[in-house]
């Protein structure tokens, strides 16, 4: 009887002709202080759930997700569901001042949003100051149920996070930083789901170590959480088949390494040995640098390890270990051509919506520029001359976050004072942006949004500048995804370049990396109202203005506004 009945509930479910509407899913993320000790430092960090990295949040394509987070930190707080479209939803974004005013001390926020038309690997983290350091996890959106991959099921999931470890507090960092002008304290680790990995002194039990079957395909989930680098990865011995990326399906291709910037995920099909190999091999990452600043030049090493044969002789840590060969820390040729194989996978289930026809053209120039020194009684900054500190723009600009956040000023009309609707389309003062730089490298501050109707086609050409060295962006965009239908060096040539686009099977993504001394061209349709960031997802560039934000206008139908804002949004 009772097996007859589990049999006619799996053949219901089997014969459901279409796919379920989606549940709700609920969530409770506790912000609290919690001890972790790395490389022999011990800290007290913030941390979600006490768990670091933080829990990961599971949920299906077109459930809604219901996650309270509460406040239990002397610091604000503010979480950001980092890739998801958040259609009509925007005061669930997350990122302080812009769609909420922060969580305080004791407080708590429903944060209340349905994931539509999306399925795969995204991840959430802190969005205010650099507390993302620390609080961050993977958002894992499985496809709806009884809809499969386009490639084939993995034996099983594993999520990889690459963090970066400080010893110090990651808040006096660039505290301090900002008030010298200089560049913040790199990192002393990388890490893979939050540990260095034996490369690192004081480390080797802190590893993380994936055990495998021969003869299986594992699904890696990895996301670069990492602060301020860009990184490559790669296993020895053993080659992956990339097949998504910021969660969209990608045409399938192999590869030794991959290349990640922070902001990204990238799912890879790991296909083990077909036979025990009697060898263990390092999984390592070490980053893709390109700036003229100090970076955190080390490598954080995780170990795949192959389930011995139940006679094995040897002690598992006496097998041989292999190391892979990571590309150059500097290897732009190689960040070109990985990025050049990412193409949409453009499928009959899973189409590349690449618009046609633009309705408006934008160009902005991203890369870094100078404040002057604030300090006062003649004491120096430590900036690029002790008369300067470090800044950083879009077209100029060196966005400063306002006191209220944008999203509840342009809702309830009072916008004046706290942003103007006036972001430049080009660059106000045009120069050779990747020639010689300018004698003035000084740039301008305020709080401008470019404001868009509601489903305006839009193209942006984002182009480095070579101010203090040219430098790999990786632009985010929330709200979004965007398509990247191209990629180029030196200066954008608005008559040559367009001729190349790719508007067939673009990479559909939501942080392109702007190559070093070059230029990225993107299309969107801007059908989301609300307020949306777009930043460097290098936290260091950010805090120094390396930032913007598009306003979008509700659409004339009642599907096509924003929602009105939770009772309990925090205020300011
Ligand atoms: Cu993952 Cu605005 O950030």
């Amino acid at each position: 009887m009772a097996s007859w009945l589990l049999f006619s509930v799996f053949s219901f479910v089997l014969l459901l002709p279409e796919p379920a509407a989606g549940i709700t899913r609920h969530y409770t993320l506790d912000i609290k202080m919690h001890t972790v000790t790395r490389l022999c430092h011990t800290k007290s960090l913030v941390s979600v759930n006490g768990k670091f990295p933080g829990p990961k949040i599971i949920a299906r394509e077109g459930d809604q997700l219901l996650i309270k987070v509460v406040n239990h930190v002397p610091n604000n707080i503010s979480l950001h569901w980092h890739g998801i479209r958040q259609l009509r939803s925007g005061w669930a974004d997350g990122p302080a001042y812009i769609t909420q005013c922060p969580i305080q001390t004791g407080q708590s926020y429903l944060y209340n949003y349905t994931v539509v038309g999306q399925r795969g690997t995204l991840w959430y983290h802190a969005h205010i100051s650099w507390l993302r350091a620390t609080v961050y996890g993977p958002l894992i959106i499985l496809p709806k149920h009884g809809v499969p991959y386009p490639f084939p099921k993995p034996h099983k999931e594993v999520p990889m996070v690459f963090g970066e470890w400080f010893n110090a507090d990651t808040e006096a960092i660039i505290r301090q930083a900002t008030l010298t002008g200089g560049g913040p304290n790199v990192s002393d680790a990388y890490t893979i789901n939050g540990l260095p990995g034996p490369l690192y002194n004081c480390s080797a039990k802190d590893t993380f170590r994936l055990r495998v079957k021969p003869g299986k395909t594992y699904l890696l989930r990895i996301i670069n959480a990492a602060l301020n680098d860009e990184l490559f990865f790669s296993i020895a011995n053993h080659t992956v088949t990339v097949v998504e990326a910021d969660a969209v399906y990608v045409k399938p291709f192999e590869t030794n390494t991959i290349l990640i910037a922070p902001g990204q995920t990238t799912n890879v099909l790991l296909k083990t040995k077909p036979s025990y190999p009697s060898a263990s091999f390092f999984m390592t990452a070490r980053p893709y640098a390109t700036g003229q600043g100090t970076f955190d030049n080390t490598t954080v090493a995780g170990i795949l390890e192959y389930e011995q044969p139940k006679h094995a002789k040897t002690n598992i840590k006496n097998l041989p270990l292999f190391t892979p060969v990571l590309p150059a820390l500097n290897d732009t040729n190689f960040a070109t051509k990985f990025s050049n194989k990412l193409r949409s996978l453009n499928s009959e289930k899973f189409p590349a919506n690449v618009p046609q026809k633009v309705d408006r053209k934008f160009f902005f120039t991203v890369g870094l520029g100078t404040n002057p020194c604030n300090h006062k009684n003649n004491q120096t900054c430590q900036g690029p001359t002790n008369t300067t500190m470090f800044a950083a723009s879009i077209s100029n600009i060196s966005f400063t976050l306002p006191t209220k956040a944008l999203l509840q000023s342009h809702y309830s009309g009072r916008s004046d004072g706290v942003y103007s609707p006036n972001f430049p389309w080009n660059p106000i003062v045009p120069f050779n942006y990747t020639g010689t730089p300018p004698n003035n490298t000084m740039v301008s501050t305020g709080t401008n949004l470019m404001v868009l109707r509601y489903n305006t086609s839009v193209e942006l050409v984002m182009q480095d500048t070579s101010i203090l060295g040219a430098e790999s962006h990786p632009l985010h965009l929330h709200g979004f995804n965007f398509f990247v239908v191209g990629q180029g060096f030196g200066n954008f040539d608005p008559n040559k370049d367009p001729k190349k686009f790719n508007l067939v099977d673009p990479i559909e993504r939501n942080t392109v990396g702007v190559p070093s001394g070059g230029w990225a061209a993107i299309r969107f349709l801007a059908d989301n109202p609300g307020v949306w960031f777009m930043h460097c997802h290098l936290e260091v560039h950010t805090s120094w203005g390396l930032r913007m934000a598009w306003l979008v206008l509700d659409g004339d139908k009642p599907d096509q506004k924003l929602l009105p804002p939770p009772a309990d949004l925090p205020k300011c």
